[in-house]
């Protein structure tokens, strides 16, 4: 195998090879750490492979043998899962089915990647509008459109190019599609965690570009696509009261209210779905990331239109059908979150290092909106280039993060995070702040 000093070396001859300056050893990387192979240095990771890896690494209960026995034969085999089906895909799909889609959503679809499972769940809107109002009414589904917003981010596929909106190289120079965006009523938050912005203001600003899109397009917007709390776009949350508004639009004008939790759904907030914390349902849900199976679950509103994608064989489908080997580690991964109760650990850690975070803002400047619930928590520094800094400085103190929107540093800790973890990225993210207390 090649040494762990000539992996980027390698990778560079042969790709874009511009990732993380260290090499991941996959045997003694342990919980929240990653142990870096070319030095036996460890990186405390609250970034979590962008908040994919929820249990964190070498789980105890990975060692199950029977799992071990599954995975093994999952891997030498791969299924057209949309077509051939095994007991092991049935053994995930029931448990995620029953364990962790919520009451209500009897529709499920798997596919590869978190992009992927936002452009079905767009499919599935589409279909289901153009049904709706006639085909010939939308001209064969030319004339949809999905309602979405300013700092979103949902993937980098065909027709998410034209939904995300973050950082413009990653859209730059790839044709798009003109669909309606709004602007984000994000909170910002005070330094004891109160709302401190105008946020009834912001929330009407919203509703008004919102009307004004049901005015420009009438009957053509299939859905309202939103991520339950922007992630890449500046870790940006929501009130409840504006996730209620959005479900009165997408009911007065038929509409799907759909949600993006690839990157905040699957018990890292605390809750299975972050969307559980507003009380407001969604009709659609797309999932990735920790899932490691991708894909959507949606609820009986689809089936206003009998004929819809659920029912209908190949209007929406992929070979693989997602991978068996993600489904059977994904089935092991739900049994330990649950039986561990790790979305408890998640929840209360998150609160720890909130406060933790909201004390360092207040002792030190450079920080502030200190926000997040479970595994997903941010603050704001004071420009790009602050943050940028900080950032590097994190790694230099071996602690992973990330950035996020223009001026913010986002951590995506493992659910498996203890106290003591929590304790030590505090001391290192202070050992990085300029002292003394904001002005
Ligand atoms: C909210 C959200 N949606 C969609 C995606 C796209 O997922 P993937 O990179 O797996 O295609 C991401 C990835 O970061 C995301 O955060």
């Amino acid at each position: 195998m090649i040494s762990p000093q000539s992996v980027h070396e390698t990778l560079g001859r042969h790709q874009l090879a511009d990732g993380l300056p260290f090499v991941m050893d996959l045997e003694r990387s342990h919980g929240s750490w990653i142990y870096d192979s070319r030095t036996g240095e460890e990186f405390l990771d609250f970034f979590t492979c962008f908040a994919s890896w929820a249990i964190g690494y070498n789980h105890p209960g990975m060692k199950d043998e029977k799992f071990r026995a599954e995975l093994e034969l999952a891997a030498l085999n791969k299924p057209a899962n949309s077509d051939l089906y095994t007991s092991q895909m049935a053994d995930f799909v029931e448990t995620f089915a029953t364990r962790v889609t919520p009451e209500g959503f009897p529709h499920h679809f798997w596919i590869d990647g978190g992009a992927l499972a936002v452009e079905n769940a767009l499919k599935v809107a589409f279909d289901w509008k153009a049904q709706k109002v006639g085909i010939d009414q939308v001209n064969d589904g030319n004339d949809l459109v999905i309602l979405h917003f300013n700092a979103a981010f949902h993937g980098r596929s065909g027709y998410t190019m034209s939904l995300t909106n973050t950082v413009p190289d990653k859209i730059a120079l790839f044709p798009k599609f003109d669909w309606p965006r709004v602007h984000n009523p994000a909170i910002e938050f005070g330094p004891d965690g109160n709302i401190c912005n105008d946020i009834e203001a912001e929330e009407a600003r919203a509703c008004k570009e919102i009307e004004a899109a049901f005015e420009k397009y009438p009957n053509r917007i299939a859905g309202i696509l939103i991520e339950t709390m922007q992630g890449e776009g500046g870790d940006n949350h929501f009130r409840p009261e504006f996730f209620q508004a959005l479900r009165k639009y997408a009911d007065k004008h038929e509409a799907l209210l759909m949600f993006d939790e690839v990157q905040v759904g699957f018990f890292g907030s605390g809750t299975p779905w972050m969307w559980q914390q507003y009380g407001v349902a969604p009709d659609v849900v797309a999932f990735g990331k920790k899932t490691q199976v991708c894909g959507i679950y949606a609820s009986n509103r689809v089936d206003e239109v009998p004929e819809n994608v659920f029912v209908r064989s190949s209007r929406i489908n992929s070979t693989w059908g997602a991978n068996l080997v993600d489904m059977v580690r994904a089935k092991r991964i739900i049994e330990i979150i649950l039986d561990e109760k790790l979305h408890e650990n998640a929840a209360e850690r998150g609160k720890q290092f909130v406060q933790g975070l909201r004390d360092l803002a207040k002792e030190r400047s450079g920080i502030s909106n200190v926000r997040g619930v479970g595994t997903l928590v941010a603050f704001t520094c004071e420009n790009n280039a602050s943050r940028d800094a900080l950032l590097s400085n994190l790694m230099d103190n071996k602690i992973l993060a990330l950035a996020s929107g223009e001026e913010s540093v986002r951590f995506r800790m493992s659910m498996v995070v203890t106290a003591d973890e929590i304790n030590l990225a505090l001391e290192r993210i202070g050992a990085c702040l300029p002292t003394g207390a904001s002005a």
